[in-house]
């Protein structure tokens, strides 16, 4: 069934020959708040390919975050070095950062992120403006994102307009909509409920299945680790656990199985509210 372009591994890294989407080689991380310095990340060596879907987990503070801002492109290492598609991007400026970025990766949060008086079109295409896509195409690619996510319908509804869980689509379509090569979600399930987080899983295997966009997620729930490909786990900034993920779950087949949206799911359109794009989006 699969239409994926590279041949996505079920079982963990793929065969050594295929260029590795990323390469962390000896990685470290310290913060330096001047009076003490915090060791977030001590001497990470790891690969990814093409085709991965791997979940990060680990206690909090392992480091979690801080590897995954520095697979991002959001953050440098201390010392050690990282190869993105083969190319040395630890040593990078902050700009040179923010274009690989941009054309490379797509970056999803657990808070979603979204501007609150922004439509779920105008938040989608923020990353083309970016990212240099001319003026005419960029809302043409934000719906098309949309649609991948099943959201073409609300696409100008404000986030205070959308459940938790729509938002989280909009962010996933948000950092679609540049055709990333790397997909990376830090706790994106974090603030939903367990059949939403399970839809959020759906999306991203789609995704992953289907156009074989490499997943990197990072998840403190093993029930979500479960749909992924492989599982690594952080202890004290140190990568102790390295496995691929036996007897996978599907979402999509996981999902007729839960029990139907309670009937109090947030949705203020079906209470005829009016729309009020002043209205405060940030959840929690
Ligand atoms: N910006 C920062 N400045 C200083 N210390 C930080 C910063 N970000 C994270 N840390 C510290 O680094 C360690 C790892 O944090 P983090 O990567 O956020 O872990 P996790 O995501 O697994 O909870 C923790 O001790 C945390 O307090
Ligand atoms: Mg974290």
């Amino acid at each position: 069934m699969s239409t994926s372009q590279v041949s996505p591994s079920p079982q963990g890294p793929a065969p050594a020959q295929k260029q590795a989407t990323i390469h962390l080689e000896n990685v470290y991380k310290v913060y330096d708040l001047g009076e003490i310095q915090v060791t977030a990340l001590r001497g990470v060596s790891l690969e990814i390919y093409p085709g991965e879907f791997v979940a990060v987990m680990g206690a909090s503070g392992s480091g979690k975050s801080t590897l995954m801002n520095i697979l991002g492109c959001l953050d440098r290492p201390t010392r050690g070095s990282y190869l993105l598609d083969g190319k040395d991007v630890s040593q990078l400026t902050k700009d040179q950062l923010a274009a690989i970025r941009s054309h490379k990766i797509g970056f999803v949060f657990q808070q979603f992120n979204l501007l609150p008086r922004t439509s779920a079109l105008e938040n989608v295409e923020l990353p083309t403006i970016y990212a240099g896509v001319p003026v005419e195409e960029r809302a043409k690619r934000a719906e098309e994102a949309l649609t991948q996510v099943g959201l073409a319908e609300r696409k100008g509804h404000f986030p205070s307009q959308l459940s938790g869980g729509q938002q989280q689509r909009v962010a996933i379509a948000r950092a679609l909509v540049n055709n990333p090569s790397l997909l990376l979600a830090d706790e994106p399930t974090g603030n939903l409920d367990s059949r939403t987080s399970v839809e959020i899983m759906e999306i991203l295997q789609n995704l992953n299945d289907k156009q074989g966009l490499t997943v990197v997620i990072v998840t403190h729930e093993p029930d979500i680790a479960q749909y992924a490909k492989r599982a690594l786990e952080f202890r004290d900034g140190k990568l102790r656990r390295d496995v691929a993920v036996h007897n996978r779950m599907v979402a999509s087949e996981v999902l007729p199985t839960l029990p139907s949206p309670d009937a109090d799911d947030f949705d203020p359109l079906a209470n005829g509210a009016p729309a009020k794009p002043g209205h405060g989006a940030q959840p929690g």
